[in-house]
């Protein structure tokens, strides 16, 4: 790549940080100059290879922010290292194109940005399923073609889920943002596939279904299924919010999606791979009143052959987190974590949701700490106490 395209911001700094896209919004970039950084910001929308980061990182590099979308192998990572780097800020909550084992090998922390994309993405979730559940893009189509000539007690049916049988795989923060939005708004009765029971989402909604009950309603249930497949055959929805590791690489391939209702929605704002798109595209094409919603793909940004072609599936461009508020406070999450660790200060608590992190976000004072640390428990680095946390006032 040539000087053409980079920006530098601040280029008198003493602390260089290259960044790999340009991100939305200014409090990060006032994270990093009150860091005294130098900030290297790539421009354009293609994607770095590692080649060209490693060309970027060069010889000296203090920190860089990168995306979900590059490869953070063994091999980027020990450049960013050789270069004398203190961190790497991933820009996204999940980090499953970083070698995090390696990173943590060359003693590198690796930052992410969880709390604050929540619910934005738990939306996106949500949005996709009545897209699908309801035809959305079908009739958009529809309209756009000038092929609407009047009501018809028969046209574009979909599927009613309220009060239906919604199933999420992984009940971590997004997958119960997921399913408090579909329970507390349309009355679904939840069951989850988790390796860790979420006794709180159990608890929320569980107290949901005695309000319920306080105002004459039917309760709703909660249940956590003890294998996948007892949940695939029991729920109107499925809704994948599981992270991308080697045991959940297509975790739903042809058997699972067999063993779904002939009219389940399939929803996918997680990571691609976790589906095999092929196995889904030979399933909707046999099984046409089979929904699915997806916002990530397999080989992004390819589709499987066939999937564009298909009307049962509704098609975004991972979209999850993409809100200005919170593309905003993404970036102020992976340059606040630069700062901490630049800085020698301690990381953060353990980020549960928004309230944990909105001191970042907000206000003239940010706490000093960083933000986010994956590996910060192997790395043996300090977190700063809660009870120090809560003397600053922070909550
Ligand atoms: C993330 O942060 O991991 C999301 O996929 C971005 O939308």
């Amino acid at each position: 790549m040539t000087q053409r395209d980079w920006k530098i911001v601040n280029p008198g700094g003493s602390r260089r940080v290259v960044v790999t896209k340009e991100l939305p919004g200014d409090r990060w970039l006032q994270f990093l100059t009150a860091t005294d950084c130098r900030v290297e910001i790539a421009l354009g929308d293609e994607i770095l290879s590692g080649a060209e980061i490693v060309a970027a990182l060069g010889d000296h590099c203090d920190a860089a922010i990168g995306q979900l979308t590059e490869s953070w192998s063994a091999e980027t990572l020990g450049a960013l290292a050789a270069a004398g780097a203190s961190l790497y800020s991933q820009c996204a909550v999940g980090y499953d194109n970083v070698d995090v084992a390696a990173a943590t090998r060359c003693g590198l922390p690796v930052g992410n940005t969880p709390g604050v994309l929540t619910e934005t993405t738990a939306q996106l979730a949500v949005a996709l399923t009545f897209a699908a559940a309801r035809r959305i893009a079908e009739g958009d189509r529809m309209m756009r073609a000038g092929e609407y000539h009047g009501w018809l007690p028969r046209l574009l049916l979909g599927t009613l889920l309220y009060r239906g049988t919604l199933g999420i795989v992984g009940a971590g923060r997004i997958g119960a943002a997921y399913a408090r939005m579909m329970v507390e708004g349309h009355k679904m009765d939840l069951v989850y596939f988790d390796v860790r029971a979420n006794e709180e989402l159990e608890k929320y909604i569980s107290d949901y279904g005695a309000f319920l009950a306080a105002h004459g309603e039917r309760r709703v249930t909660c249940r956590r299924a003890q294998a996948l497949r007892e949940l695939l055959d029991a729920c109107d929805v499925v809704s994948i919010h599981a992270a991308l590791t080697g045991e959940t690489h297509h975790l739903i391939g042809a058997p699972e999606l067999a063993a779904m209702r002939e009219e389940a929605v399939l929803v996918n704002a997680s990571r691609g791979p976790l589906v095999d798109e092929a196995a889904l595209v030979t399933h909707c094409r046999a099984h046409p009143r089979f929904r699915a919603g997806l916002d990530v793909y397999e080989n992004e940004p390819d589709m499987a052959p066939g999937l564009s072609e298909l009307d049962n599936v509704v098609v975004v461009p991972h979209l999850g987190s993409a809100t200005t508020w919170t593309r905003e406070g993404m970036a102020t999450l992976a340059a606040a974590n630069v700062a901490g660790i630049l800085n020698d200060w301690p990381v953060w608590r353990a980020v549960g949701g928004l309230e944990d992190v909105l001191p970042f976000l907000e206000g003239e004072e940010p706490p000093r700490a960083a933000p986010s640390i994956v590996n910060a428990d192997a790395l043996g680095l300090p977190r700063l106490a809660a009870q120090a946390a809560a003397e600053r006032g922070h909550p």
